[in-house]
């Protein structure tokens, strides 16, 4: 599926992240569209070091590059010597900046803000040197309290979505500055689709409880779950968002969801409908409350505008297109894994 007119064909492409959820889906689509790009994936890979809240510090993981036939360079953003490399070994036409610290509960400030705001300015230099237009993922977390869902309304309530909300000031910056490239930020809703399994706990709420179902547990929601509201985003819009920001009528930041949000109750009727179990719910206290987004729905006036964006999949598509996915991995992952 073309999304735009853009022939990608002999252009060298670079993607940061490109071993995790967002950046691997990316990376196929490039290479099943555009067989002659050249694609890059930049990723630093996991090992088994954790961050203070027992995650994994990066979830890159080989498994959601099988089948990628273009160049793998394992590496950290935050090493200024690979970066020259990079500027110096290629001339990248387009570079999508999907690395990060990823889990929105990692404590450690310190390296949520070198990894997440400071290579961010450092890479935003190589695509400037370059000439290449910016894409990279901001987030619906620089939110946080906020209860309107339109850039201009940030109000972080963590770490992480405060790091977003730094990257998409330096977007403004150089924006300000007239550079000769674009630079698109998307703050993505709560992605959800293929390639995400890796992500181990962060991964989203559809595949986790999807799990618990053909596991034949009984899903465990939080109480009041059908007043817990998400906009939901299935991974081929967010692909669909940032091919279109590849020539966008105006640099910028924007939303991308569905513009609906919908509850975790629905999510768990959807699922237990699509896999024919219905194994009852079962309600437990929420511990995040007062850290916690009871609604978020993204306004995608501006994305719409300015990118042409217009999301293909609502929840039920969403989880529909998701469900063949969602089985394999469970009879490949977790029941050849017991
Ligand atoms: N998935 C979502 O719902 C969602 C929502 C909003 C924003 N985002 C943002 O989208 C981007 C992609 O997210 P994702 O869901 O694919 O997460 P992910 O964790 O699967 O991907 C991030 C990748 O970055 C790599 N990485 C981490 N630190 C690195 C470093 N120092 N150097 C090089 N590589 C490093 C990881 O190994 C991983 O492969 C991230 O910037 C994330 O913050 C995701």
């Amino acid at each position: 599926m073309k999304y735009n007119n853009i022939n990608f064909n002999k252009k060298t492409i670079l993607i940061t992240g490109g071993a995790g959820f967002i950046g691997s889906n990316l990376a196929f689509y490039f290479q099943k569209n555009y067989p002659e790009s050249n694609i890059v994936i930049f990723d630093i890979f996991r090992n088994d070091e954790t961050f203070s809240n027992g995650s994994l510090k990066s979830f890159g993981h080989y498994k959601n590059l099988l089948g990628f036939n273009g160049i793998v360079i394992s590496g950290n953003i935050n090493d200024k010597i690979a970066l020259k490399s990079l500027e110096d070994n290629y001339k990248f036409d387009y570079i999508f900046h999907q690395a990060a610290i990823s889990d929105t509960t990692v404590r450690e400030q310190d390296i949520m803000i070198k990894t997440n705001v400071n290579a961010y300015e450092n890479l935003l230099k190589v695509a400037i040197n370059h000439g290449a237009n910016m894409i990279y993922a901001s987030s619906a977390a620089t939110y946080g309290d906020s209860d309107r869902f339109e850039v201009g309304y940030e109000k972080p309530n963590n770490a992480y979505g405060f790091s977003k909300v730094m990257m998409d000031n330096i977007t403004y910056k150089y924006i300000k500055q007239g550079v000769d490239i674009s630079i698109v930020g998307l703050k993505y809703f709560n992605v959800y689709g293929k390639r995400e399994f890796y992500k181990d706990k962060t991964a989203s709420m559809i595949v986790q409880f999807a799990h618990q179902i053909l596991k034949g547990l009984t899903p465990k929601l939080f109480e009041g779950s059908d007043k817990i509201l998400r906009d939901f985003i299935y991974i081929d819009d967010i692909i669909q968002a940032n091919i279109l920001a590849c020539n966008p009528i105006k640099s910028g930041i924007y939303n991308v969801g569905t513009g609906k949000a919908r509850s975790f109750e629905d999510i768990v009727n959807i699922l237990q409908g699509e896999l024919g179990i219905d194994n009852s719910k079962e309600y437990i206290a929420n511990p995040f409350i007062g850290q916690y987004q009871f609604f978020t729905e993204a306004n995608i006036d501006t994305i719409k505008q300015n990118l042409g964006y217009k999301p293909k999949y609502n929840l039920e598509d969403g989880i529909k297109a998701y469900i063949p996915e969602i089985k394999r991995l469970f009879k490949v992952e977790i029941e050849n894994v017991k």
